[in-house]
């Protein structure tokens, strides 16, 4: 790597593709030429082609500098093996800084790898808190945020959970952590993903290739608390399947569709099961939709940025100000309230600015370029 200040990424899951792309388009621009170099760590939690190749292919992020190819096993092995890998890499390339976004296994892994060898760690989208420990990501957010040295929140409560958790804190005697109020990066990336989507032909597009009429509920499930839990799981298909006069696009999660076919699900033919999207058609599908109903963080969210009102499978959510906004509506998994809340789902008549101007990108790297000492 040559340039001033030496970025590690680590990513492995869809949505870090996502937020990544933000980052290494700008680091690779004029602007960051000679100031930042990246080197992109796959950690290869994620590997079918739709999952990761078509984020990296369709948004443009240059390919993998290595790929450790680790997946599946239980969480520990998973996040172990990818610790060792990843200090190897680290050992060799000698970063002045490790980048991680968001919660995931491959979060927790590049934030600790980096920390035990003393380099300084980033995370974007720190400070988001479920306060549910049950969840894996949970632990990985709180994990990190507690030995990150620089923290971009999306939100004023993600820095106010930080603030009472005595964040920013000395990591070492000289050494502080600091705190960033950047926006939302995904919203950088849904901005300029849509310019770019709006250019390509309307027959090469979701909606007209799979023909999908003009009323529907797009859906997203893949939470561990929802696919792993037999009763929740059951309800919300049951939820969807009773709704006969509601058309459903679920582009199913690999996790979820194994465990579908496992338990032999019953779906309707009201729901439409597709395979996981790129994010150019999940644009589309998110543009054109009547209401998002979902579990995903980043679908949260995205219905927020497109103007859709939305329906969480969650009792909590870490994006906060989606609900206390009225744009967003925590149904749990239980199947009447989740009927309920398709029957009654409008959009508020406002809507203000919560995730930033749209440039948490260009914020994050002058922010590193400054206070990199
Ligand atoms: C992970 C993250 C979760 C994030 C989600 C985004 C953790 C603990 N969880 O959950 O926070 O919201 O990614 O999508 O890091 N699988 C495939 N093909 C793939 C990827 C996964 O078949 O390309 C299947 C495998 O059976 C795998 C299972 O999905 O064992 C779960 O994958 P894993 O990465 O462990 O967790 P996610 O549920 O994807
Ligand atoms: N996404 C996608 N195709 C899909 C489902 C999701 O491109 O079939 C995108 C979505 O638009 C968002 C990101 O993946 O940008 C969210 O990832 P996911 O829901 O897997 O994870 P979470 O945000 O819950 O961690």
């Amino acid at each position: 790597m040559s340039g001033s200040l030496k970025i590690v990424t680590v990513v492995g899951a869809r949505p870090q593709f996502v937020k990544a792309a933000v980052l290494s388009r700008h680091i690779r621009s004029d602007r960051y030429k000679g100031k930042i170099s990246e080197l992109i760590v796959h950690t290869g939690q994620h590997y079918d082609r739709n999952m990761s190749e078509v984020f990296f292919s369709e948004m443009q992020i240059p390919h993998p500098d290595v790929n450790l190819g680790i997946s599946g096993g239980s969480h520990g092995s998973m996040t172990g093996e990818m610790l060792a890998k990843i200090e190897e890499v680290l050992a060799e390339h000698k970063p002045d800084l490790v980048m991680v976004y968001g919660d995931t296994n491959s979060t927790l892994a590049g934030a600790l790898a980096a920390a035990k060898l003393h380099i300084s760690v980033a995370h974007v989208e720190a400070g988001l808190r479920s306060f549910n420990m049950i969840m894996p990501e949970e632990i990985n957010r709180v994990l990190t945020d507690h030995i990150a040295e620089y923290l971009f929140c999306p939100s004023a409560v993600s820095v106010e959970n930080l603030r009472k958790e005595g964040i920013p804190k000395h990591l070492t005697p000289e050494k502080k952590s600091k705190v960033f109020t950047c926006g939302d990066i995904m919203f950088d990336a849904s901005l300029f993903y849509r310019e770019i989507n709006a250019q390509r032909k309307e027959e090469d597009k979701i909606i007209h290739r799979l023909n999908i009429g003009p009323d529907f509920v797009l859906t997203t499930v893949h939470r561990a608390e929802n696919t792993d839990n037999p009763a929740r799981l059951e309800a919300i298909f049951s939820a969807m399947n009773e709704m006969e006069e509601t058309n459903f696009i679920l582009p199913l999660h690999p996790r979820t569709g194994k465990i579908v076919k496992e338990r032999g699900i019953t779906i309707n033919s009201n729901v439409r099961v597709i395979e996981p999207v790129g994010y150019f058609d999940m644009l589309d599908l998110e543009e054109h939709c009547r209401l998002i109903m979902t579990d995903s963080g980043g679908v949260q969210k995205e219905a927020y940025f497109f103007g859709k009102p939305c329906i969480t499978l969650r009792d909590e959510t870490e994006w906060v100000e989606t609900v206390q906004s009225g744009w967003n509506r925590l149904v749990g998994a239980e199947k009447d309230t989740i009927k309920m809340a398709l029957m009654k789902a409008v959009a508020p008549k406002t809507q203000e600015s919560l995730y930033g101007d749209g440039d948490a990108g260009t914020y994050i790297l002058e922010s590193l370029l400054e206070n990199n000492d």
